[in-house]
């Protein structure tokens, strides 16, 4: 299974920008790359703060972006996020049965689970205690399959400033996690950084927005801004094994033709 994962969009609606980017003009720019070298992924999960100001034309701009893409596409809420607004302007988005944005899709090989760590007026993550009960249900019903997390606050220290913002009071949610035995693999958004590492006996990965970057600036330090590298990732599943590429979209360098034989033509050694 082939999944893209865009990170921390940021939409704003046309003509306005964020931190100086024009946050829809980048979206524009991701989608055209991912059709080009992932247009065959099975799914495309935004993985949160898919505007920056929420209203009802910042999602109609993000989702009209969002629309030439060659594959379905699974959203998260972040803190810049309004659920009741992505509510609204997506009457059918999947839902759990309190209306929080928690979703699954099973395949013969895998489960992905995506989950709403979204808390109104807060920078910081939760997850409540009717949304954990939804989790431990669905890790029950995964039964002995592996279990891919999708969420927007990283339940786990990134040694980055935004740890300060990360999601309150993981320990239930861990342990929901660590007693199923069959999650693989958390990703995150939140970061605007690239970082990976194994937390709980469990691996997990973040990315760079494709609206600007946090710089490298480890705890204590509050790090500055960038404007990019803006970054795609492209998620590789099969069964119990990932694998997590990531390309840069706006792909400022020049690309260098490979000149030689390719290493999987047929030829002497
Ligand atoms: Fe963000």
């Amino acid at each position: 299974m082939k999944v893209v994962l865009i990170g921390d969009p940021h939409v704003r609606v046309r003509g306005e920008r964020v931190r100086g980017i024009d946050s829809a003009g980048r979206l524009d720019t991701c989608v055209a790359r991912i059709n080009a070298i992932a247009g065959d992924a099975d799914l495309c999960v935004v993985m949160g703060d898919n505007v920056d100001v929420p209203s009802e034309a910042a999602y109609r701009t993000f989702l009209d972006g969002l629309r030439p893409l060659r594959m379905p596409v699974r959203c998260l809420l972040g803190n810049h996020d309004d659920r009741a607004i992505f509510r609204t302007v997506q009457p059918d988005l999947p839902c759990d049965e309190h209306g929080f944005v928690q979703s699954t899709i099973e395949t013969d090989a895998c489960v992905l689970v995506f989950l709403d760590t979204h808390k109104p007026g807060s920078e910081a993550g939760e997850y409540c205690a009717r949304r954990l009960s939804w989790f431990r249900r669905t890790l029950r019903e995964a039964g002995r399959k592996p279990v891919y997390v999708f969420m927007h606050h990283p339940p786990f220290r990134t040694g980055f400033f935004i740890d300060h913002a990360g999601l309150e009071a993981p320990e239930a949610l861990v342990r929901a996690m660590t007693d199923a035995g069959t999650v693989r693999h958390v990703f995150a958004g939140h970061t605007h950084r690239a970082a990976s590492g194994c937390w709980n006996g469990l691996a997990w990965s973040t990315l760079h927005g494709i609206a600007y970057q946090n710089d490298f600036e480890l705890l204590p330090a509050k790090p500055n801004y960038r404007g990019g590298p803006a970054q795609i990732g492209v998620l590789l599943l099969d069964g119990g094994e990932s694998v997590l590429h990531f390309q840069d979209s706006l792909e400022p360098y020049p690309c260098i033709a490979y000149s030689g034989r390719s290493l999987r033509e047929p030829g002497p050694a």
